[in-house]
């Protein structure tokens, strides 16, 4: 899709008007403050933004999105930056509007079990907010302690609990947002049910930046449980690890994290973290960490012994189940920093495959096929219970000539082996600017044509975070 006209660039007239509403504080202009709001954590991109708007209310953002609109100019939504798909990167430059300031949490209402957020604040934030009053919101991507609610409600984030709980969409009852032209609706209401025509709300979520831009947000919660117990289950092959998987669900448990590591995975990242030691044998070639989580601890504990139980019918060698909360702590970090750990050896592309639970060992397989044909590296990790892979594919030795055009190649291919198992290009991190290349092998003309009608009827001058979403 092209761009529909050319976009304007950002003029002395354009500051002058965000000056007459913002204040200083909320404007940032000089090069290297921008430069800030160019890259996320994608890869090593980076596009310069003309300004950037830090507005404190949703009138502001109001005025700011309509005279964009008026005049024009790209406006890319930016939450805290955490994002691998380059969802927020300002391609052609414009306005970054931050919601950094937009960080409040409005209320936490215990009696009926919800929270009223606004978009910028922090997604652990709000989690130990909710669980000092007992109630419990389950999305918890790794980057929880820096990613922002409304960059959550933007990709539909995930995290290890989604295989019990859902992912980010299960838990909103209604948006407020700013439309392309200025105008602020309110997608749903505050209850349980609702089947009050289209469900815009569910629209909004995961239409990263491109249809509007989120003000406010009302999530449903649930109580915190109890208890939980945490597994780390080694194995001497990786396609043992996979099956495991899901004989454990048909076994009539329900973990609320199932989580895979190769051993790459775990030895990257145990030189990378303080304070994380494990004694891993030389035949160990992955790991699942498997929590369980409830309110009768004996129950959770027969389903430990089910797990081990089972697991060792998969080649699982013994089972570490964590002490202490410090133990727990400390693998979940292990667990958390392993995007981090490997994008520190090098650069990497993440693709986050997503395919039916049971087929995950037939795309590790395949990956690891398609990497040897072409030369790279990979190392995988994920949300196995969900059937969701994110494949960290690595720089490395590889030429810049390679990496910019073989790779795509191989990477295509990746994604036609998920298609054919019948799963998708994104689970939790988005299509953003890196994946929308590809959409042609999981969307026909129709289906594809059918999201550009959205966009067009909800943004037609096309100025919410072009360049991303849609194929060029
Ligand atoms: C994770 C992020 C990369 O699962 O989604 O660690
Ligand atoms: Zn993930």
């Amino acid at each position: 899709m092209k761009r529909p006209k050319e976009y304007s660039s950002v003029e002395e007239e354009d500051r002058l008007h965000f000056r007459s509403f913002l204040a200083i504080s909320e404007i940032i202009d000089e090069p290297e403050g921008r430069a800030a709001y160019g890259s996320d954590e994608t890869e090593d991109y980076h596009f310069q933004p003309d300004i950037v708007l830090k507005p404190s209310t949703k009138e502001a953002v109001a005025k700011i999105v309509k005279h964009c609109n008026s005049r024009c100019i790209p406006v890319y939504t930016s939450g805290a930056r955490t994002g691998l798909s380059g969802g927020a990167l300002p391609l052609h430059g414009g306005v970054v509007l931050s919601t950094e300031r937009l960080n409040r949490l409005i209320e936490i209402d215990v009696r009926n079990l919800q929270a009223t957020v606004e978009p910028g604040l922090i997604n652990q934030v709000f989690h130990e907010a909710c669980k000092e009053k007992g109630l419990f919101y389950p999305p918890d991507p790794s980057s929880w302690g820096s990613c922002s609610l409304g960059g959550n409600l933007a990709l539909n984030a995930g995290g290890p609990k989604a295989v019990k709980y859902g992912v980010t969409n299960a838990y909103v009852l209604d948006l407020e947002v700013v439309l392309a032209n200025g105008e602020i609706i309110n997608t749903g209401a505050r209850v349980l049910k609702n089947s009050t025509g289209y469900n815009l709300t569910q629209l909004f979520v995961g239409s990263e930046g491109t249809l509007g831009i989120i003000t406010k947000a009302v999530f449903r919660l649930i109580p915190y449980p109890k208890h939980d117990k945490l597994m780390l289950i080694p194995f001497a092959s990786a396609d043992g690890a996979c099956e495991a998987v899901s004989a454990i669900f048909q076994a009539g448990i329900t973990p609320s994290a199932m989580e895979f590591m190769e051993r790459d995975a775990i030895d990257y990242t145990l030189k990378f973290v303080d304070g994380v030691s494990l004694p891993l044998g030389p035949n160990v070639k992955a790991h699942l960490l498997v929590e369980l989580d409830g309110n009768n601890e004996e129950v959770l504990m027969d389903d430990c012994l089910a797990i081990g139980e089972i697991v060792e019918g998969y080649g699982a060698e013994e089972v570490l189940l964590a002490e202490s909360a410090s133990e727990k702590a400390a693998l979940w970090k292990l667990r958390r920093k392993v995007g981090e750990a490997v994008k520190s050896h090098s650069i990497y592309k993440e693709e986050d495959t997503v395919v039916p639970r049971a087929e995950l060992a037939k795309l590790l397989k395949g990956v690891k096929e398609i990497g040897a044909k072409y030369g790279f590296q990979s190392v995988c990790y994920g949300h196995a219970g969900d059937g969701n892979l994110h494949v960290n594919i690595l720089k490395a030795d590889l030429s810049d000539e390679a990496w910019e055009n073989d790779l795509p190649k191989g990477i295509r291919e990746i994604f036609q082996l998920v298609k054919s198992l019948g799963g998708t290009l994104s689970g939790e991190h988005g299509i953003g600017l890196v994946q929308k290349d590809y959409l042609d092998i999981v969307f026909n003309n129709t289906e594809l044509e059918i999201r550009k009608a959205i966009k067009k009827q909800l943004d037609p001058n096309w100025i919410l975070n072009p360049g991303k979403v849609f194929p060029d």
